[in-house]
């Protein structure tokens, strides 16, 4: 099996200050790799770098064979930002957001047609939002908003899908949904994920990989062997945080071994 990301020896930094340091890290195709660690940790800062809205100072990073920002077919990258702020006033539907996400497939001066409202109303029905399709976007709650920014990142079916804390302001139930429906994507699309996430808990159950960043790798591989020296050595102070989740993540761990 191909890579879709491949990255050697990177480093990064931002007014001097290394975010990213000595990263060598690669995601298999289809596969879902997520990307913990501390806040300041330098997580977005290697999203954007997959992406090409970052340089590398050093090292090299491959993305679907091709170097990032210059892609042949920039539609096979979906993408979901952190923060997406779409003005609350301006007068778009849930559908309509979920349609700007075909348009790098589309081109800007081109309105989606059937084909491509029907693969929208498809994508908001996967994240289980049939039911608010023509509902004014800024009416809607931050949870509500989140799936449809993430119907809006797979609507195009890409091959690499790059997502920023997804699971951001949305409930535990749909949490876990969320996650099914990737591992859906996965095996049913052949999609590739990378993911950034704070729910080491659940994320475990879910993943192939999990990398552990905080400026460098201090980890990288199946989430089966990830211990607790792995994440005190990620979090450092922050550590006692994340340890009720990680008892959780054992405990699943454990759960699915006997099974
Ligand atoms: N545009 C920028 N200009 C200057 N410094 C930046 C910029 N973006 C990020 N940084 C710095 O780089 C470091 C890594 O930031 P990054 O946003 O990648 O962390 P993160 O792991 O995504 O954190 P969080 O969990 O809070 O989202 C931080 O110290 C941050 O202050
Ligand atoms: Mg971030």
């Amino acid at each position: 099996m191909k890579p879709v990301i491949v990255i050697k020896d990177l480093w990064v930094h931002y007014n001097h200050v290394w975010a990213l340091r000595e990263v060598n890290l690669v995601c298999e195709e289809n596969s879902i790799t997520s990307i913990v660690g501390p806040n300041g940790g330098g997580k977005t800062t290697l999203l954007r770098t997959i992406l090409g809205l970052k340089k590398p100072d050093r090292g090299s990073v491959e993305v679907l064979g091709e170097k990032p920002g210059a892609l042949e077919r920039p539609w096979e990258m979906g993408y979901l930002p952190q923060l997406m702020h779409v003005e609350r006033n301006y007068p778009v539907s849930a559908l309509d957001v979920v349609c700007f996400g075909l348009y790098k497939k589309l081109g800007i001066f081109r309105r989606p047609g059937k084909k491509e409202k029907t693969a929208a109303l498809n994508a908001l029905a996967l994240v289980g939002m049939e039911q608010h399709v023509n509902e004014h976007f800024g009416a809607l709650s931050g949870g509500q908003q989140q799936r449809v920014n993430i119907a809006r990142a797979m609507v195009g079916k890409p091959r690499l899908l790059v997502m920023d804390e997804p699971s951001t302001g949305i409930d535990i139930v749909a949490q876990e949904d969320f996650y099914e429906l990737l591992v859906r994507l996965k095996k049913e699309d052949g999609i590739s994920i990378i993911m950034v996430s704070h729910d080491i808990g659940v994320v475990t159950s879910y993943v192939d990989q999990v990398a552990c960043l905080n400026h460098r790798l201090h980890f990288h591989g199946s989430p089966m062997e990830i211990n607790d020296s792995v994440l005190k050595d990620t979090f450092g102070s922050a550590f006692h945080v994340i340890l009720h989740d990680q008892s959780c993540a054992t405990c699943r761990l454990k759960h699915q071994n006997e099974l």
